[in-house]
């Protein structure tokens, strides 16, 4: 039996006040509606159907690479409506999940026990019991089954004392939700074609419709606004940094870290607070990441060390490197093992093999250097000649002065030394000293200037 997903995510979003449709509001560095997307994938859903209505074009553009079908409600005339849009090309044989795009918390293993429990002549709805339910769509029970869920606008003093609510997420088959959608009304309070009026109609039809409840109230939450947009992002962290402490990772406090993408982490891996992750991260094992250091789509090698206020993009390291304190690393900076590279050093697009150091207040940028080489303090490669990038070249064991300007294209040789200060425009010999500055000379007679007495 095939399993179609249909994400309603025709709804505006009014209260995000933003230019920026609902459904694609960042939660953990992801939309919301991928998230969504992600679920309904690890589902097994062959076949995933979007309704789109505000800001339609813009959704789209951002999940034009996942196969998917769109269905547009041009007007949002409510739940039932918006499911009927995505009806033409749902197999009737198909199980149906309906899933709401701004509801991007619930994990597979909840709806599994909804989906795995569901038959193709049968009606299930994901049921929570909310301590406080004002707002949502009542459950009313006769003996076990579900009889009818009652809308707050529409329902009676006892049924508003009900604390058990509709998530808004259903399980039917394609035929039986054809059948029911094409014969719901909208004469209730709101005007609206509603899609809990099915359960009525599946009651009618003697179905024993299912409630099964979800137990974490968070896991079904609906995101309105950026204050329940900040509460899911908390939520989620959590649940983030949970899983990783399973797995053994150590944090300084799960409460001060974020993860915006998927980090993957070895054996004894520690991180410190204030740490941000985004992308697709991987620590090796034993690797430390200390306080306010922000990684992004970077793997760190085992051992490896980045202190404190560190920024590190788009790089890889091998074994037991250590980067910072406030240590830069760009996109196509490559590290072997054994690299240091120290307090406001920035490497960009350029490769650094095992044991070399770059220690204090340097730019490296498209550069290759070699094994053990030592580049001194405020050194540069000036790879950029206002048009053009060029690169550098440092042989392995060169060690390079502090202050030095290496003026690319430039190769420096093997085991040369560089003499501080130097501006080097020429390739320079394996294994000598090259020194490329002005002589130093004491003027004679020289006196400082002294102020000019005012009158
Ligand atoms: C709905 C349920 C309610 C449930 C609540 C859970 C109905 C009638 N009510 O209420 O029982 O407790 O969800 O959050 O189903 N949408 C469309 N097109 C429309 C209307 C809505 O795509 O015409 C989408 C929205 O973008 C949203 C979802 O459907 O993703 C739910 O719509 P919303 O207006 O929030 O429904 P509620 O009235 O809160
Ligand atoms: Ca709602």
């Amino acid at each position: 039996m095939g399993l179609s997903v249909i994400i309603l995510a025709a709804g505006q979003g009014k209260r995000m006040r933003s230019r920026l449709p609902k459904v694609l509001q960042p939660l953990a560095g992801k939309p919301l509606l991928g998230h969504v997307l992600d679920t309904s994938e690890a589902m097994g859903a062959d076949d995933i159907c979007i309704v789109y209505g505000h800001g339609g074009d813009q959704v789209r553009d951002v999940f034009s690479e996942n196969s998917l079908r769109w269905a547009q409600q041009a007007e949002q005339l409510g739940t039932g409506h918006a499911v009927q849009q995505a009806m033409p090309d749902t197999p009737d044989d198909n199980l149906v999940l309906i899933l709401a795009g701004d509801v991007p918390l619930l994990t597979t293993d909840t709806l599994h026990a909804l989906v795995d429990d569901s038959e193709l002549d049968g009606l299930s709805v994901l049921t929570v019991d909310m301590p406080d339910p004002t707002g949502y769509g009542r459950i009313v029970r006769q003996d076990d089954a579900v009889t009818a869920i009652v809308e707050q606008k529409d329902a009676t003093p006892d049924q508003l004392a009900i604390n058990e609510i509709n998530t808004g997420v259903m399980v039917a088959s394609g035929k039986n939700l054809r059948r029911w959608l094409d014969d719901i009304g909208n004469d209730n309070a709101q005007g609206e074609y509603y899609l809990t009026d099915i359960i009525a109609m599946a009651v009618s039809e003697g179905i024993a419709v299912k409630g099964i409840k979800a137990g974490d109230p968070t896991e079904v939450m609906g995101i309105n606004d950026k204050k329940q947009l900040a509460e899911a992002e908390r939520a989620w962290q959590a649940r983030a940094v949970d899983a990783l402490m399973v797995q053994g990772v150590g944090f300084a406090d799960p409460s001060r870290v974020d993860i915006r993408g998927t980090l993957t982490c070895g054996q004894d891996v520690y991180i410190d607070v204030n740490a941000v992750f985004e992308g697709k991260v991987s620590l090796g094992d034993n690797v430390v990441i200390e306080s306010n250091s922000l990684v992004r789509n970077s793997d760190l090698g085992a051992n490896t060390v980045v202190h404190s206020n560190s920024h590190i993009e788009g790089a890889s390291t091998g074994e037991s490197c250590e980067i910072g304190p406030f240590g830069r690393l760009r996109p196509g900076a490559e590290l072997g093992n054994n690299v240091k590279v120290g307090n406001f050093v920035e490497v960009k697009k350029s490769v650094i093999a095992d044991g070399s150091k770059v220690n204090h207040l340097t730019y490296i940028g498209d550069a290759e250097i070699g094994s053990d080489v030592n580049v001194g303090a405020g050194t540069i490669t000036c790879n950029y000649d206002g048009a053009n990038k060029h690169r550098t070249v440092i042989g392995d064991g060169a060690f390079i002065g502090s202050g030095v300007e290496l003026v690319a294209p430039v190769t420096v040789g093997k085991n040369a030394n560089i003499g501080a200060g130097s501006t080097i425009n020429k390739d320079t010999p394996d294994d000598k000293l090259t020194i490329a500055r002005s002589k130093q000379v004491t003027i004679p007679g020289w006196k400082r200037p002294v102020k000019q007495p005012k009158d």
